[in-house]
């Protein structure tokens, strides 16, 4: 199934970088944004996941955050984060950039990870920036209250916010240093992560793309494996007998 080049690469431990997505922990039972199944409420992800949003009705957002994280704590990871943490034990030089911020990758026993858009577990206030690890009760219904007065939010990143630049930077470093680049499970439309696989390729990696379905990067992928990540990752490792 995979091509010689490619196991090559993998097998001469060369750089590489990784960028995934929602559709990494769908079989885990995470939902995706976009696609089947992706809609939580009828909303879409960018009418919610933006300080306005917040700001105009804090409960429906902390809401939609709450039923994530219950969904999240139920889940478990899949052969395909497994698969990724087992290949960063071969790899000398790997980076594994994720846009997910469910922690399944570091749940799986990946170690070098740049989570671009935060981490649902933590909370932060919109005030006084304080971080919130955990909060008193985790089941609250209603977004909490900083003892300075401000509202408590999820630390991720939302439409219309910065990534942290240091993340950001480490990101775009790693995959222009690759020589394999693979893109896992995400659509490669929201930016900057989209770009992160066009930088790669501009700089010399060979693109791998790993997807369900085509997607906006399909074309300019140097290999395209179409099937659930859980499965082809696993068997891309056995082919090049990394397992
Ligand atoms: P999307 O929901 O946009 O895309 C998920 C991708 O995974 C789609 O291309 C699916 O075809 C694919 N997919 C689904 N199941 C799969 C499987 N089992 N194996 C392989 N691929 C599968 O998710 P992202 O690209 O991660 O940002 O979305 C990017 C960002 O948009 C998110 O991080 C989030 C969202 O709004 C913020 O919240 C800032």
């Amino acid at each position: 199934m995979i091509s010689q080049v490619l196991k090559d690469l993998l097998t001469k431990d060369t750089p590489v970088a990784i960028l995934t997505g929602a559709g990494i922990s769908a079989e885990s039972g995470v939902p995706t944004f976009r696609g089947e199944g992706g809609l939580w409420k009828k909303f879409k992800p960018e009418e919610l996941a933006n300080v306005d949003a917040f700001l105009k009705n804090p409960d429906l957002v902390w809401g939609w955050y709450q039923h994530r994280r219950e969904v999240i704590n139920d889940v478990e990871p899949n052969p395909g984060h497994y698969a990724l943490a087992q290949l960063e034990k071969k790899v000398s030089d790997f980076t594994l950039i994720t846009q997910n911020i469910d922690g399944l990758h570091r749940r799986s026993g990946s170690e070098n990870i740049l989570e671009l858009h935060g981490n649902i577990q933590r909370n932060k206030c919109i005030k006084c920036e304080m971080i919130y690890e955990e909060l008193p009760d985790e089941n609250l219904e209603k977004a909490p209250e900083c003892a300075c007065g401000g509202m408590i939010r999820p630390d991720v990143v939302w439409f219309g916010e910065m990534l942290p630049e240091d993340v950001i930077r480490s990101a775009f470093t790693a995959a222009e240093r690759s020589s394999v680049f693979f893109s896992i499970g995400t659509s490669a439309v929201v930016q900057p992560a989209a770009s992160l696989p066009i930088s790669a390729k501009q700089s010399g990696a060979y693109l791998v793309e790993v997807n369900v379905d085509r997607t906006v990067l399909t074309h300019i992928a140097d290999e395209f494996f179409q099937g659930k990540s859980g499965e082809i990752l696993p068997q891309i490792l056995e082919e090049c007998g990394l397992s």
